[in-house]
């Protein structure tokens, strides 16, 4: 059976990038192109891609593509474990694989939402949504996208796929009672494919 590889799917989101102006006709793009990946064979992810953390949610980087600066990583979620409230910086398509994603995403209802306001800021809890395997979700700037995601506590392992249109180095960590955020460093396990996988 013919498998539609992570290569073949890199090409496709590069392309896709290079044909649309507007992030929202992007990511409606890509995400019949992520549902096709992980509805695949997922030959791709090795056994380091569903590493986990003790003590945090762990993210495994799968690729990152130099030219278009494309990122994929996947996202491992034990029972319990969430993002703080957090923005991207970029686009982003989301594909479940495995357990249930959570999303929690919050609207910001301050007057003044310029990008070098860090204080003042007034979050409000929007819309749930709870993900099962398979299942794509989006997000596009500006207004960035503004939301936690996690595991919740009585449900299995969660692992997720995550493309985004930037290395995902660093991202806005919300206080959500405090009305601030701060820039913080993105870690991750580095388990990368070569060109070749
Ligand atoms: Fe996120």
């Amino acid at each position: 059976m013919s498998d539609y590889t992570l290569q073949n799917f890199i090409q496709d989101c590069e392309a896709e990038v290079s044909a649309h102006l507007k992030l929202a006709d992007t990511v409606r793009a890509i995400v019949p192109l992520m549902h096709r990946l992980i509805s695949g064979t997922r030959v791709f992810l090795k056994p380091e891609h569903y590493q986990s953390e003790p003590d945090h949610y762990a993210r495994n980087l799968v690729y990152a593509a130099e030219s278009s600066g494309l990122s994929l990583y996947t996202l491992v979620w034990l029972p319990g474990q969430w993002t703080p409230v957090h923005d991207h910086g970029t686009w982003g398509v989301v594909g479940v694989i495995e357990g249930q994603l959570e999303e929690q995403s919050y609207m910001r209802a301050d007057p003044d939402q310029s990008s070098e306001r860090h204080t003042d800021i007034e979050l409000h809890p929007g819309g749930l949504a709870l993900l099962s395997p398979n299942s794509v979700s989006t997000f596009v700037p500006n207004p960035d996208h503004i939301h936690k995601t996690g595991c919740p506590e009585d449900l299995p392992r969660c692992v997720s796929l995550h493309l985004y249109g930037r290395t995902m180095s660093s991202f806005y960590s919300y206080d959500v009672a405090g009305g601030t955020r701060n820039l913080v460093e993105a870690a991750h396990n580095e388990t990368r494919l070569g060109e070749s996988e």
